[in-house]
């Protein structure tokens, strides 16, 4: 049972390179009109997120960006900023999704860079963290999850910017093995600890952590239930408008229970 009334869950849909005009439609539809008591954000490929802005503009959906650049303007080819993206509308941005850490090469640095640039701009950033099949097997998750808390966060300055933390285990991605309410709470919990550390009880207490990795409408509910569980990043689900809504409807009813 999630005890603490002060932060309203979040869920938050991670498109990756899916989607088209016939999701665009059944998601915007599936979502006027509807009211939940958390936060919802869809993350669409940089190309539909003004489409989406103009047909969700009546709706409590926000769009967010999968990635944002570490520079702020000049000569990067393909590279979006966030002035650009706050400019577009876009209200949150995923950073350090672990895709992009192993497959575009972003580390700790990058993504501390990206947080301060996202920060500037009014964007609030999803940090994501998560350790590996071989390092959750070696049982150094928590030294992992320190690492990348710690040193993406280093010199990050919140007065009292929004910020939330994605725990989302590398093995649990795209695998159908969601980890357990249990493992997601205990790795949760660890991350406030750290949380508490830099930033003071009140700061800590007020962040959002988030878990994602094969998250479904069948297993929302039980990791919702978890105390430091606040919010869940969906990937594969999300693709479903139906799967989607009943997850975010999960969170809705989490923040009453
Ligand atoms: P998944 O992806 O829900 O398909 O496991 C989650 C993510 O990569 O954010």
């Amino acid at each position: 049972m999630n005890t603490n009334t002060k932060r309203k869950p979040i869920v938050i849909a991670n498109w990756k390179l899916n989607g088209g005009l016939e999701l665009i439609c059944t998601s915007v539809a599936s979502f006027i009109g509807k009211h939940f008591e958390a936060d919802i954000a869809i993350c669409p490929p940089y190309i539909y997120m003004r489409d989406m802005l103009t047909f969700l503009q009546h709706s409590e959906i926000s769009i967010g960006s999968q990635n944002v650049s570490k520079f702020k303007s000049g000569a990067y080819t393909g590279e979006t900023s966030a002035q650009m993206l706050k400019e577009a509308g876009c209200k949150i941005c995923l950073i350090g999704h672990s895709e992009r850490r192993s497959m575009f090469k972003e580390n700790n640095l990058s993504c501390q860079i990206k947080i301060g640039n996202a920060l500037n701009h009014g964007l609030m950033p999803i940090l994501c963290v998560g350790e590996n099949k071989e390092e959750h097997d070696a049982k150094i998750t928590k030294d992992m999850i320190f690492r990348q808390v710690t040193e993406c966060l280093e010199g990050v300055e919140l007065d009292g910017r929004k910020i939330c933390i994605a725990y989302e285990p590398i093995w649990a991605i795209g695998t159908g093995a969601s980890a357990t309410p249990e493992i997601a709470q205990d790795v949760h919990s660890f991350i406030r600890q750290e949380l508490i550390k830099l930033y003071g009880e009140e700061t800590a207490n007020s962040i959002r952590l988030l878990y994602g990795g094969s998250v479904t409408k069948d297993n929302a509910k039980d990791l919702l239930a978890k105390e430091d569980v606040d919010g869940l990043l969906v990937g594969g689900a999300s693709l479903d408008p139906g799967h989607f809504l009943a997850i975010c409807q999960h969170a809705s009813d989490s923040s009453a229970s």
